[in-house]
């Protein structure tokens, strides 16, 4: 009796893990303005003739539904039904008004795994390095290893039989000390990562690996690829997220070697061994993500220096799900490798997953703590961990119950990392996204000083732009972790540019030297400053700063001949874009949004300077369109931040069905908060915006209405408000004339 009620419930909710079938049906998303909205779903699908397939993962305005596949139709023909129905529908059917959004589910290949180069770096000669730690720590003497036999007598302490311990000189190195992730004084206190989950997003998990078998969490793990409960490796060269899993969890036994937090669980979520779907990509970022704690990710985007690729639409949604309500609203720690361009130019900014300020990216060092020229650098980067290069690899398991001596490039890092947060959250779970972001701020030791980019910064901190913050030491993060004090909730500030008022493009002088021995004078780069002042830090109540945004417009005929920078009021300067020799793009930036993670506890107030260095190819130019700073931080203490009217799930996307009446009201709102002198500026602006940026602005609009507090301030000279005050004007009657033409507009859909 009992069997059927739940084979049936087992059926309905795993609606959007059924097999996929894409040779003979064609898949959509529809996204839902509020959450919940089955109903409205099944009816708009009911109408569409479609077959709804279930709700997309653990997004609750996301669901999938499908066609059978007719020779006629193409993937836009249900598109333009769907648009043709909305727009006859919408006006009197509360369900149509619901659905907001249909995309087309096409299986591509857009992101790759970062698998080690095959390539040997040179050998560099490194000089025994001094550990400067960071901020108001003491320098801690290491104890002991340095002892006759230390090494052997930690081994024996801590009773580790694994015949490859050995060679995992990343865990406790015996030829270079000093030169590992300093784990065993973590192991010595019984810290070993018990109770905490890791899920690794790749291709596959040999669960019946006998050094992983114990420590696999199935319930954790799916097969986005074959659409399986078990993620085995399948394809011949599946061997990736074995290796990586290996690194966190193999267990202490007598087989090949020991995972850094080796009583940590881990689940295969494969995705990564063949063409996938965003909206089933989306779904494996959120899976099971109350029992997974933390995602380890070593893909991204292509790493041939050609690209600039972000997560948007419901990837995007789906990463601010996790970090929302994953981990019962702790946030799911997402962990990237930052990438194996490095040798092509390539920089983890150009990256939309490695530049989020929702994940923590991990470079890759060598075993001398050198930077291996793969490993990509870029502003976004938090911290580093030890990998291949200079003739090293990480040892660790790999499929078939084999052993593998031969893991590396930033894949083998990202992992390291992840398991030293596993360690972290068994003896803190209640610590947020945030809290790991700054621990890891805190708690990275930087090295190689000799590297000619290390700055120090008004924190007292050390930032590089390829080390980050440094190397992650276990021991350290642990021991700070167990007394950190949770910090309190986002806050952000925007500030917007338009930084022509008659909305000509300006020329980005081109400052090509003249021969190759001179160097670029910075001084005449194209330059665009911002003020931040205490009231609008008052305005949102933002009291320490953490992560800078900055969104860019720029056309250009070939982008990678840019570099741009970005100079805070203390003089600290982010690379936020290097000029990379193999992006021949004549794109530009179209919103494009850099991330900096060096001004972290900075003082904002001041000037922001964006500088814009064009300084290769005469031949190619480009134009400055603007661009948008936005400071993300700590909220003051007693700040009430406003309410979110809705789930800020779906946000960002373009929605043509927004209400206007509601949306003004949200300015209001928000306007209420800052002070009477600049909110009609704050308000008048934003339409101001709308009407210039003309791709996205409901993408602007949305982003600013829905994110928690975030209030856009301009320069208030009298000349804008009189510039703005005409575009009020036109944008009001611009809507008054769409409105009245329905009707016509009805007729060209048909
Ligand atoms: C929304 O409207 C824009 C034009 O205003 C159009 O380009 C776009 O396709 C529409 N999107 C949907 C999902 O209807
Ligand atoms: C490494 O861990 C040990 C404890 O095992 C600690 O004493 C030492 O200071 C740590 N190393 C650094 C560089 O912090
Ligand atoms: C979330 O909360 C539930 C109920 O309070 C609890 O059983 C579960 O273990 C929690 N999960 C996590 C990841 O903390
Ligand atoms: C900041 O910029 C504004 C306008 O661009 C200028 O008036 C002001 O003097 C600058 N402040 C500083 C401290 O440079
Ligand atoms: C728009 O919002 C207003 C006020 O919140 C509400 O009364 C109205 O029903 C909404 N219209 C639609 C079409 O959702
Ligand atoms: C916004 O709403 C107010 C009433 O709440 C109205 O007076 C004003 O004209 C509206 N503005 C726009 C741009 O719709």
């Amino acid at each position: 009796m009992k069997l059927i009620p739940l084979f049936l419930l087992f059926i309905f909710i795993s609606g959007t893990l059924s097999k996929r079938d894409y040779t003979n049906r064609l898949y959509y998303t529809l996204h839902t303005t509020d959450k919940d909205s089955k109903e409205a779903v099944e009816h708009v699908a009911t109408t569409l003739n479609a077959r709804l397939e279930g709700q997309v993962g653990e997004l609750n305005q996301y669901y999938l539904i499908s066609i059978p596949k007719q020779s006629k139709r193409t993937d836009d023909s249900l598109i333009t039904r769907f648009n043709n129905y909305k727009h006859r529908l919408s006006k009197r059917d509360l369900d149509w008004q619901r659905v907001d959004q249909i995309q087309a589910q096409v299986p591509a290949r857009r992101i790759y795994k970062r698998a080690p180069p095959f390539f040997t770096e040179p050998i560099v000669e490194n000089k025994e390095e001094e550990y400067k730690l960071n901020g108001e720590s003491q320098p801690i003497e290491l104890p002991g290893v340095l002892e006759k036999g230390a090494y052997d007598k930690i081994k024996s302490l801590l009773d580790i039989q694994d015949p490859g311990f050995n060679e995992q000189w990343h865990l406790m190195n015996k030829e270079n000390m000093g030169y590992d992730m300093n784990v065993t004084g973590v192991w010595s206190q019984g810290i070993t990562g018990k109770n905490v989950v890791v899920a690794i997003l790749d291709d596959g998990l040999d669960m019946n690996h006998k050094d992983l078998e114990d420590n696999y969490f199935a319930e954790g793990s799916y097969d986005f690829n074959n659409h399986v409960a078990d993620p085995k490796p399948r394809l011949a060269d599946d061997t990736h997220g074995t290796r990586c899993a290996g690194e966190i969890a193999a267990a202490k036994n007598d087989l090949c070697g020991v995972g850094i937090a080796y009583d940590a669980k881990v689940s295969g979520i494969r995705i990564l061994s063949g063409e996938i779907t965003e909206a089933d990509e989306a779904a494996a970022l959120n899976y099971e993500f109350q029992k997974n704690h933390i995602y380890s990710c070593s893909w991204g985007p292509p790493d041939l220096g050609e690209v600039a690729e972000a997560p948007e639409g419901i990837l995007l949604d789906a990463i601010k799900n996790g970090i929302e309500n994953g981990r019962n609203g702790s946030g799911s720690i997402y962990v990237f490798a930052s990438g194996n361009g490095g040798a092509n130019d390539d920089n983890c900014n150009f990256d939309g997953y490695t530049n989020s300020i929702f994940t923590i990216t991990v470079g890759a060092i060598d075993k001398l703590g050198n930077h291996p020229s793969y490993s990509e650098q870029c502003s976004a980067q938090l911290v580093v961990a030890y990998s291949s290069g200079n003739g090293g690899y990480i040892y660790t398991t790999d499929v078939g119950g084999q052993c593998s001596d031969r893991h590396g490039g930033t894949s083998a890092a990202a992992p390291l990392a992840a398991g030293v947060f596993a360690l972290v959250l068994s003896v803190r779970p209640d610590l947020t996204w945030r809290d790991m972001q700054h621990l890891c701020v805190q708690s990275a030791i930087p090295i190689s000083l000799d590297d000619g980019d290390w700055t120090t910064l008004p924190s007292g901190r050390m930032f590089n732009h390829k080390y980050g913050y440094g190397v992650l030491d276990a021991y350290r993060i642990v021991e700070l972790a167990k007394r950190f004090k949770s910090v309190r909730p986002q806050t952000s500030l925007d500030i917007l540019s338009v930084v022509d008022e008659k909305k000509e493009k300006l020329d980005i002088p081109d400052l090509t030297p003249d021969n190759l021995n001179t160097e670029v004078d910075q001084s005449k780069a194209f330059t665009s400053s911002l003020q931040v002042t205490d009231k609008m830090l008052d305005g949102v109540g933002l009291s320490r700063l953490e992560h800078v945004t900055a969104t860019v417009t720029i056309e250009h005929q070939r982008r990678g001949d840019l570099e741009i920078l970005l100079k805070s009021p203390n003089g600290v300067i982010s690379q936020l874009g290097t000029p990379r020799k193999y992006d021949t793009s004549d794109e530009g930036f179209n919103h494009w949004t850099f991330m900096t993670v060096k001004h972290w506890e900075e003082n904002p107030i001041g000037n922001w300077s964006l500088i814009v260095i064009d300084g290769k190819n005469t031949e190619y130019t480009g134009k400055f369109i603007d661009w948008k700073l936005s400071l993300w931080g700590e909220v003051k203490e007693g700040f009430k931040l406003p309410e979110k009217e809705k789930p800020s799930i779906g946000v960002d996307d373009f929605d043509n069905s927004s209400n206007k009446t509601e949306n003004n009201q949200s300015f209001l709102d928000q306007d209420e908060m800052t002070d009477n002198g600049s909110s009609f500026i704050a308000y008048s602006f934003i339409l101001a915006f709308m009407v210039v940026s003309l791709a996205s602005t409901a993408f602007i609009v949305k982003k600013y209405m829905l994110a928690t507090s975030n209030i856009n301030y301009a320069r208030p000279t009298e000349d804008d408000t009189y510039e703005f005050d005409n575009l009020l004007a036109e944008n009001e009657s611009d809507e008054d004339e769409s409105e009245g033409e329905g009707d016509e507009e009805e007729d060209e859909y048909h």
